[in-house]
């Protein structure tokens, strides 16, 4: 008797693991986007029933994720947020093509895809975001007019935490391609970025008030920076990024805004820089209003192909003139690493270090850093002004530390 109870209990036992196992496997949940309306005919505008999806998707309570689900197709679509939080955690399953309207009034808000208040998000699928930013980059005059209105960008991350981004590719936004603001423990992977070299404003990847985010193997060719880094952002690792056409991997530029934070551990290693116009850059306005730090960063293992600036912390930065020569940047930078860099520089002044004359860099370090300039103008050279560190290993331009 007593072995009759312990068997069927033991039954009952593995009885219950084969049914959440299979609850696992065979209960994903899945709201395909079709079931709401969506038509990947490239002409519907499908923001609505994406909404509707979206909303269920989120309301749902499923273990372990659901999934939102985008097939193969064109798909049109207006400005749209995804916002939390939701009950589970959300895979956003892109296959086919986000398609954007040609016109940029019609998307009513700064960025056509916003994802916001969401923690525990997969975006992925091998899909395509199609900007069609060639409709609009002519009216984009940010450049002469301070008061431009700007265009939208491709898919914008807010407030969102704990979540992955992999295998899409993002064409021709109308101002940035993506955009992460108050964003924690974000990975990025895979990521394809195109956009002409002539493209205005075209950022890859913008990141403000962020933490913990990590971005590898990415290719981002586009018209203005692959990667910027702005005011608060700490704890960034970028690896195995192909980079260019673009203006490089920026910070900044910082100072311009009394409400900004500091700039704090950043690493950028393993990539190439193939005829960018800047290598690595730290940029900050010669006359700036907020006294924060930019610190803890490592430059290592990069290669410069025909790049412009390849090494670069421009601390007058200042694009609209007329600029007083009496002002300087009070931002502090300090404990920067640039280790094993190589390759070639289009301008002769391979290595730029121009910090603030009341705020001088501090414990800025060149370790084998050999940069090659082929032309009538001579030899490369390096250039320091206001910069305190040191140097070991091989270094060419020789160094002016
Ligand atoms: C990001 O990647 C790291 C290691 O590469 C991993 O430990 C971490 O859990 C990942 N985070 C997310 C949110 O996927
Ligand atoms: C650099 O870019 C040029 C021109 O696009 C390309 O032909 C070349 O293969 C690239 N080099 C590397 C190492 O990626």
């Amino acid at each position: 008797m007593l072995s009759t109870i312990c068997c069927f209990t033991v039954i009952l036992f593995f009885a219950a693991i084969a049914s959440n196992v299979s609850a696992a496997f065979y209960a994903r949940k899945i709201f395909d986007v079709r079931r709401y309306g969506a038509r990947g005919d490239g002409k519907t505008d499908n923001a609505i029933a994406f909404t509707k999806a979206w909303k269920e998707a989120c309301e749902w309570k499923g273990n372990p994720r659901v999934y939102v689900y985008v097939p193969f197709g064109t798909f049109y679509l207006g400005g749209v947020t995804f916002a939390g939080p939701c009950k589970s955690r959300i895979s956003f399953i892109i296959k086919g093509t986000l398609l954007a309207p040609k016109e940029a009034n019609v998307i009513k808000q700064d960025t056509w895809i916003i994802f916001r208040y969401v923690d525990n998000l997969a975006v992925s699928g091998g899909g395509i975001l199609d900007g069609q930013g060639s409709y609009s980059w002519r009216h984009n005059d940010c450049r002469r007019n301070p008061k431009c209105r700007p265009l939208p960008m491709n898919i914008g991350f807010q407030f969102v935490r704990f979540s992955r981004i992999s295998r899409i590719k993002s064409l021709n936004s109308k101002m940035g391609h993506f955009n992460f603001f108050a964003v924690s423990h974000l990975n990025i992977t895979q990521v394809r970025i195109r956009a002409p070299g002539n493209s205005p404003n075209t950022d890859g990847i913008k990141i403000g008030l962020s933490n913990h985010i990590k971005i590898h193997n990415v290719d981002i060719g586009t018209g203005d920076d692959c990667i910027a880094i702005l005011s608060g952002t700490t704890d960034l690792d970028i690896s195995g990024v192909n980079c260019g056409p673009g203006h490089g991997i920026s910070v900044g530029s910082l100072g311009k805004y009394t409400n900004e934070k500091s700039v704090r551990g950043l690493t950028v290693r393993d990539s190439i820089f193939n005829g960018t116009s800047n290598g690595v850059r730290i940029k900050t306005w010669a006359s700036s209003t907020s006294r924060n730090l930019v610190s803890n960063f490592l430059y290592t293992n990069l290669q410069m192909i025909n790049v412009g600036n390849p090494i670069n912390i421009d601390q007058h930065y200042c694009p609209i003139s007329p600029c007083s020569d009496k002002s300087f940047s009070q931002i502090q930078i300090r404990d920067v690493k640039f280790h094993n860099i190589w390759g070639t520089s289009t301008n002769k002044v391979a290595v730029k270090l121009q910090c603030s004359k009341i705020a001088p860099c501090k414990n800025v370090e060149l370790v084998d850093v050999i940069l090659v300039h082929r032309g009538y103008d001579g030899p490369a050279t390096a250039l320091c002004e206001n910069v305190g560190g040191q140097t070991r290993g091989k270094i060419f331009p020789p160094s002016c530390l």
